[in-house]
């Protein structure tokens, strides 16, 4: 089962910092997870809506300029990553899922991750583009065709999977609150790949294993790796 660092390793470091990142893949995570929002022609990585929480900054985060929010202390020193920073540390072979908290312009966002690729020759097949805006992700799917969509949902939808179907999505993303064993058997007879947060409980772990999830998102990624093994 894929372990993926929930905003990095961040139970131990600073969430959605080149620290936590760089911790998950110490601990042996297959991969990474990040929320994004596009600012002034770039992509920051930052959770919130809200600067307060996990930074020394106030305001907005669409409301402010990217040379005040890349001045702000994200915690432990850490600045505010670009998503292009992000690039620079990943394994080739890491699971990348990049979660769209804000979308400013389709095109340019597309065109900063596509750069991204570029220069750091990460693999593309190796990203995994999730929102919980499915219009957001139609949009990217519409002008960048074949990239993989993850269908992220916080609830159990009354039409079963028909909202990933129709994103024609490569996986689905769902909250452990409510995922349960038998969605999670249609969704892999329907050939999704069943990725789940936030799970920090060894407990949980090994039921979702048992399960046939795919993969987790974990703050703890040493605690998954010693688990799961
Ligand atoms: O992508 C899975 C999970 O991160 C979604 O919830 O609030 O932690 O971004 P949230
Ligand atoms: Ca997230």
């Amino acid at each position: 089962m894929w372990i993926l660092g929930h905003r990095g390793a961040s139970k131990a470091a600073p969430e959605n910092t080149l620290a936590a990142f760089s911790l998950a893949f110490a601990q042996h995570a297959h991969g990474i997870e990040l929320d994004t929002y596009q600012v002034d022609g770039q992509i920051v990585v930052i959770h919130d809506r809200w600067l307060n929480r996990t930074t020394n900054g106030t305001g907005l985060v669409t409301c402010q300029t990217l040379p005040y929010l890349m001045s702000l202390d994200a915690g432990n020193g850490e600045r505010i990553p670009l998503l292009q920073d992000v690039f620079s540390l990943l394994p080739h072979t890491a699971l990348f899922n990049i979660e769209i908290k804000h979308l400013h312009c389709t095109d340019s966002w597309i065109a900063t991750v596509q750069q991204g690729i570029r220069q750091s020759g990460f693999p593309v097949e190796n990203i995994i583009i999730s929102s919980f805006n499915h219009r957001w992700l139609r949009s990217i799917q519409q002008a960048w065709s074949g990239v993989k969509i993850g269908a992220l949902t916080a609830t159990y939808p009354q039409s079963g999977l028909g909202f990933a179907e129709d994103l024609s999505a490569y996986s689905l993303h769902m909250a452990l609150d409510v995922v349960d064993e038998n969605y999670v058997r249609k969704a892999k007879q329907a050939g999704l790949k069943v990725l789940v947060y936030t799970v920090d409980h060894p407990q949980d772990m090994v039921m979702l294993a048992d399960w046939g999830v795919d993969g987790i998102f974990t703050n703890v990624p040493d605690i998954a790796v010693n688990t799961l093994g």
